[in-house]
């Protein structure tokens, strides 16, 4: 298979098994190219990428924009905040107007499920969403699966731990459709008020004590607690999360195995995981930002349909 069964990368839940082993062996080839002394590519010259960020972020804009420079596009950046969207304009006014100077590839991150969704009904250009509110991220599901797979040889019948704030992660939803279309099992940790109701009826398993699912997993990815995403409180303060639900070194070491750790960023250092676990050799956290510029170069190679 050479291409992809769909036009615009929105959620992991659209893609076939096909496609994520397509994008993963696109990314190894990427990630042979970015460790060249030379690391820009021409494959992507006279295409030009519109990153639109209606919602704060570092490392996925600049992870991007890197990858979007590495393949020699043209960008241009847009962050809300500086924009006539706070004069009022909707959505597809803004966009349409942008694609009206002829723009090829739409990167969106968005406050709001969906969006990227409905864009990608009303305009031309492929859409990549690159977080939709509390929904999906497809392209953090496809980077982290594929450190799983570097660090591991395989995602195949691993047993992966999503812990932390579940309810208003989008990390875990596109975790949970990738790691279960490649074959892995999934269990979801975290404080019962941050764990969505029903969530087994994915296929996942839940368990509410850290220690346990540490035993039971090969995987550990530690989410953050989502604070802008909290209308009321779901615990009483950080320091008791911290105790019952942050991974540090004693808690690791009291293990009869070695895990990995892997966390998708931004860190809160003392809440969710310690200092020394984030920076010990158990954890993958900054090999998964590096994947993370080759995996989105693949993706946007093989969204804009160019062949070489
Ligand atoms: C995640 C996000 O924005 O959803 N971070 C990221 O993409 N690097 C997770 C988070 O914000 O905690």
């Amino acid at each position: 298979m050479s291409a992809l069964s769909v036009k615009h990368l929105i959620g992991i839940k659209y893609l076939t098994i096909d496609d994520i082993e397509l994008i993963f062996k696109t990314t190894d080839s990427f990630k042979e190219v970015i460790n060249r002394p030379i690391k820009k590519v021409p494959t992507l010259r006279d295409t030009t990428v519109v990153n639109l960020f209606f919602e704060n972020s570092t490392r996925t804009r600049i992870s991007f924009e890197l990858a979007e420079k590495r393949l020699s596009a043209d960008i241009v950046n847009f962050s809300a905040s500086s924009s006539s969207v706070s004069k009022g304009e909707t959505l597809i006014d803004t966009v349409n107007n942008i694609l009206a100077m002829k723009v090829d590839m739409v990167v969106m991150r968005h406050p709001s499920p969906g969006a990227p969704m409905f864009l990608a009904r009303h305009i031309n250009a492929s859409i990549i969403n690159a977080g939709d509110g509390t929904h999906e991220h497809p392209t953090q599901a496809l980077l982290d699966a594929y450190s799983i797979r570097e660090k591991l040889g395989t995602v195949k019948g691993k047993k992966v731990c999503i812990i932390g704030d579940i309810k208003h992660s989008r990390v875990a939803l596109s975790n949970i459709y990738c790691l279960q279309k490649l074959g892995a099992e999934v269990m979801l940790v975290g404080p019962p008020t941050l764990m969505p109701t029903y969530i087994e009826a994915l296929g996942v398993k839940v368990e509410y004590n850290l220690k346990k699912a540490l035993e039971w997993c090969d995987v550990a990815n530690v989410l953050r607690i989502q604070l802008e995403r909290q209308d009321i409180k779901y615990f009483p303060s950080l320091r008791e999360y911290a105790l019952y639900f942050g991974i540090n070194k004693s808690l690791l070491d009291s293990l009869k195995k070695e895990i990995v750790i892997m966390h998708p960023g931004p860190i809160n250092r003392g809440v969710e995981i310690s200092s020394d676990v984030a920076d010990s050799e158990h954890s993958i956290i900054l090999n998964q930002v590096e994947n993370g510029v080759a995996v989105r170069m693949a993706t946007l190679f093989l969204l804009s349909g160019r062949k070489e």
